[in-house]
Formats: C-alpha cells, structure tokens, sequence
C-alpha cells in the first residue's frame, strides 16, 4: 500500500461522503438515507442512494458501489492515490511523505514531471509569439480577428520555423532527453538526437479541466499539411477524455454547452461571450466526452461545419449524445462554414438567434435521411420511412417516442398507424443476439412449452416473496406487464406494488381471490420450493436466468401482438432495452 491504513481511515473520516458526492450530483434525503439518479448509468428514475451512517453509496439500478474514495476514484477517473491526496487536501489533512510503494510514486512523478514539460513549451511558446521571432504567428492571429485578451486567455503561441529552440530551452530547464521526447513535444532519432514537432506553427495549449497543459494543437501557416497538427497521446494526454476549452466553460454557468469541432471556433465563441464552447481534440466525439459534458449540462448545442463532413460528424455526435442521456440540438450555420466564419461576418447577436433557433436533433437526422432517399420515388419514399421507423423505434420514452412520431408523421404526410406499425417491426428486429432461453434454473428441458412460459414468472414472484428486498433491485427492468400468465398478472400486479410500498404480503393476496381454486393455485404459486442451490454464484446465475426468462417471454408475447396497440408496442420496445441490459449487468443478491 502506498498509504497507511491509518492514513486512509483519517481521510475518510474527514470527508463525508454526502458531502463530498453532493458536489457533483444533487442529492436528496429519502429517510434515513440520500438518494439521486446514478451518475454512473443513464436512469430516469433515481436509484442512486448514499448512506451516511455507513460512508458508502450503492446503485441498485448499476450495481455500482463502494467508499467516498471509490467514487471519486470511478467519476474523476482518478487513481487511487489521487483520490486519497484530492481528499486530504480537501480536508486539510498533511500526507506523510511515502517511500513504500516505489512504483506509483515513481508514476505519479513521472506524469507531474510531463506536466512540467509542458507547461514549460507552453511559456516558451507563449514567449515566442509575443516576440519579434513570432511575428508570422501574431500577424496570422490578428488577421484571424483574435484580440489581445482573447490572445492571452487561451496561452496561444507560436512554434518558430528555425532550429530546434525549444528543445534547447527545455533542457536549459533541466529536463531530460526522455522526459522531453515522452511528454510528444519531440522525436527522437540517433543520427540527430532530440527533433521538435512542431514547426512553424501558430500553438494552442491543450488544458485539462484544471487548466493544466496536457498537450498542443497546431496550426500551420498558410497552406501546408496538416492543417493542425496535435501532440500525441501520452502518460498525461487521453483525447477521448478531454475536452478543448472545458477548463472555462465548466464555469460558465449557461444551461448548455456548445460543442464545436475546432480550436479556432471555441475562441471564436468565447470572444463574442459564448464561454460554454467546447471542442473535441482532433479526433471524433468520444462517449468518455460525452459523460464529462454531462457532469456540467443536460443540453448540448452542436455547431458542427455545414458542409458534408461535418453533417456526418453531427450525426455521430448525436447518437453518442443520445446514449449518454443528454439532448442535443443543431444550429444552423448557413451560408456560413463554422462559428467562427459566421460570427465574423454575421456578429454575436445573430449566432444568439441562431442558437434560439437551434433545431430539434431528431429532427436534424429525419431531415438528413430524408435528403439521402430520392422522395419522388416510390421505393425511396418506402426505404425512408423504415429508416424513420428504425431512428423512433430507438425512443424508450412513449411520450417522446409518439410525439416525434406525429411530428414526422404530419410533416410528411403519412398515416400515425402505419408508421407505428413500422416502428414496432423494427423495434423487433435485431434482438435476436442478447436472447438466449436460459434453461439452467427451470428445472430441466423437458418442460412443456406453456410451462416454460409460466415457470420463470411463477419462480419470479416466488423468489420476491421469499426476499422481498431484491425488487429494489430489478424494479427497473420489470413490470406486471411481464407476467404474462393470466393468473399470475392481477396477481403481480397487487404483489409488485406492495413490494414498492414495502409491505409485501403474500398470505393477504391469496385472501383477496374469491374463487377457491384460484386460492390453491396461487398458495402453491407462493410455496413453490426454489431448487435447492447452494453457491452464491448459482444463486446468482438462477435469479438472473429467470429474469431474462421472464423478459424474454414478455417481448415474445408482445412482439406477436404489436401491429399498432402502443401498449404492445412500448412493451416491445422497453423488454428490448431491459435485455440489452440485462445481457451486461450483474444483479447482486446481497
Ligand atoms: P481554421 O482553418 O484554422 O479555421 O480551421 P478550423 O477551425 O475551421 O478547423 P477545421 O474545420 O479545418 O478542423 C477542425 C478541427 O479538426 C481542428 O481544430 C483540428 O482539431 C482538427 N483538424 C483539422 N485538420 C486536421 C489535420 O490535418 N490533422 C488532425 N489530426 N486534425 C485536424
Ligand atoms: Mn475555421
């Protein structure tokens, strides 16, 4: 261990764990407990609870779990001592110097070393732009309209097209040979020795959301290529979980971000006051980017250019957006590239207006779906439609999900039923991979195939009364709807929400059924022995089976019964989700 068991003992102790979580979701006291929506999956519902009297946090929808030092450790992506030194400071709490664990000091060292690195070619290249070695850059910079402030904000530099002078400089500094050619800033080769990247190039300093440099843009002068030329990935530079400008717009305190493709358009949006722009690193749109918008903001702007690469780049963005759980919208740029042509020639104010009218990103794809069908013809007219089919079939939400339908459906003439219709053929389509009829628990192959269908609920229902608390646990991915079997579903139904009220019964359900034979079946229903399984493991395994079972024969039985019953529908659409879930997700029993 790098620190003393004591040490990490005082650190939690000096940092609650309400308070600590509480600085990055809003939590809120459900009895003796606080609750949120889980900032480790994407959920409607919160099953996120904090408990304060055990210092721990548990997801019952994720399983996601563990210590103030967890957490932080899974949502700042720190490591372990990162977490530990984050807390102590917070808490003011002096870290006794280690020598034992040579490997992650060593680590940790090495990585405040290539940020020293770094942020020294950041001076130097700060210092060169601003000096009569950097006039092509600053001539550049000003023809690009960018004011002195603007200039200084961002530690814009410039990399000079003689000799390897920063290299020189870095080590004057004392920096090693491999320190130099590890933090990306230089090649290295043994007829020359140490090689500068960049050249002749106007440089943008890449910050970390603690404005520490991690990395450089650059851009070149006049035509060459590449146009911008970024710093590798290294110890200290992950481009697919950092984001260009994020460092002040994380404090921008709008209610969205802006998403952009370059560096030059989030300084151009920051100048004309939209300090909530931000890029991606050269590279495309990443789902890490992704969750750390959503740490910040539930609406994204994409201002992505309007020629054709940049409606596909859009696109992308917007399916990556959508999984991550937030919205998105799509400003429309038009006659210009990007924001920053746009607000030279056109102003802040009237990007303001472009931004009000930014356009639904649903939207967005059906009309540029619509552009890639030819419309006249029957057949392409047909092949959109399913290609809109599909795009809905995607919304969990129903109210969502018909909204758009309708919007689409009056757009363009076409009846509300048979593209409902359509949406539930596509929403069955494809499911075939996450399905396997788990036969482990049910007690053997032979099973009739009515039985096959009414054991797992039977079993199901069985299970939750013998351990009522384990609904907490599954309450999202099932309904009463899932109980298919006659008998069975009023039964569930009452059953499922006493569960929720927490007061369970069995014994005052069957009292409630007037019908005699109705009684037996249902007290054999609740006195079903389950199998006899002795490991944790298998326990485990057989719980999960015969929720995918139950869930499997749920989509089953509203697939054939979709056609246009939205009932049916939303059912086919939720059972696919929960089994895509499913599929990935361990359910713990304790
Ligand atoms: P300017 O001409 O300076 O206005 O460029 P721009 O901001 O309009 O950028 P462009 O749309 O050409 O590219 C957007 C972003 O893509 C840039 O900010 C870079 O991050 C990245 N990019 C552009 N060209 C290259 C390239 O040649 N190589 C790499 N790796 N990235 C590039
Ligand atoms: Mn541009």
């Amino acid at each position: 261990m790098y620190f003393s068991e004591e040490i990490i003992a005082e650190v939690q102790q000096r940092n609650d764990i309400v308070d600590v979580i509480s600085q990055y979701v809003h939590l809120q006291k459900k009895g003796s407990n606080y609750t949120c929506c889980c900032p480790f999956h994407n959920e409607k519902t919160p099953s996120f609870s904090v408990n304060q009297a055990r210092q721990m946090y548990k997801c019952f929808g994720c399983g996601e779990g563990g210590s103030v030092i967890t957490f932080l450790q899974k949502y700042e992506n720190y490591t372990f001592p990162e977490a530990i030194k984050y807390l102590a400071e917070r808490a003011g709490i002096e870290l006794p110097e280690d020598t034992n664990n040579a490997a992650n000091k060593a680590r940790d060292n090495r990585r405040a070393r290539l940020l020293e690195v770094n942020k020294e070619a950041a001076k130097y290249y700060y210092y060169l732009l601003r000096s009569d070695k950097g006039k092509t850059g600053m001539d550049y910079l000003e023809r690009r309209k960018l004011s002195e402030e603007t200039r200084n904000k961002f530690g814009l530099g410039y990399a000079s097209s003689y000799g390897n002078d920063l290299i020189a400089y870095l080590k004057s500094k004392g920096f090693k040979d491999d320190e130099i050619k590890d933090s990306g800033l230089a090649g290295f080769s043994e007829q020359k020795g140490l090689n500068s990247k960049f050249w002749n190039r106007v440089m943008f300093p890449i910050q970390d959301s603690n404005h520490r440099v991690i990395g450089f843009g650059g851009r070149v002068m006049g035509d060459g290529e590449p146009k911008y030329l970024n710093s590798p990935e290294t110890e200290i530079f992950d481009k697919s979980r950092n984001l260009y400008g994020l460092n002040f717009a994380r404090t921008a305190r709008k209610n969205n971000m802006i998403l952009c493709e370059g560096y030059m358009d989030v300084i151009a949006l920051h100048q004309a006051g939209f300090n909530q722009a931000v890029a991606s690193l050269g590279t495309a749109f990443t789902s890490g980017q992704a969750n750390l918008l959503r740490r910040y903001t539930k609406d994204v702007l994409l201002a992505y250019d309007s020629d054709g690469a940049g409606t596909k780049a859009a696109l992308r963005a917007i399916q990556i957006l959508r999984e991550a759980g937030l919205a998105s919208k799509v400003i429309n740029m038009k006659p210009y590239k990007d924001p920053d042509e746009f607000i030279k020639n056109l102003g802040a104010e009237e990007y303001q207006k472009r931004i009000d009218e930014a356009e639904n990103s649903f939207l967005f794809q059906v009309r540029i779906t619509e552009s890639s069908f030819d419309m006249k013809d029957p057949d392409g007219r047909t092949r959109f439609y399913k290609e809109i089919a599909k795009l809905l079939s995607e919304f969990t939400d129903e109210i969502e999900r018909e909204n758009y339908l309708t919007a689409v459906a009056n757009q363009y003439g076409v009846p509300r039923d048979s593209l409902r219709e359509q949406v539930s053929k596509s929403a069955m389509q494809g499911e075939v991979k996450v399905i396997q009829r788990p036969q482990s628990a049910m007690g053997g192959a032979k099973a009739k195939a009515e039985d096959s269908k009414r054991k797992p609920q039977q079993l199901l229902l069985t299970w939750l009364a013998e351990e009522p608390q384990l609904y907490s646990k599954i309450k999202q991915y099932i309904s009463a709807e899932d109980f298919t079997d006659e008998l069975y579903q009023p039964v569930a139904k009452r059953f499922l929400e006493d569960l929720e009220k927490g007061n369970a019964n069995p014994a005052v359900l069957i009292s409630l059924l007037e019908d005699p034979e109705e009684q037996s079946k249902l007290s054999e229903l609740f006195t079903t022995r389950l199998e006899e399984i002795h490991t944790k493991e298998e326990r485990q395994k057989a719980f999960h089976d015969i929720l995918v079972a139950v869930k499997t024969n749920s989509f089953e039985y509203y697939s054939s019964r979709a056609g246009t019953d939205i009932n049916a529908i939303n059912q086919v659409i939720a059972g696919k989700k929960a089994l895509e879930e499913l599929a990935k997700t361990h359910i713990f029993l304790d």
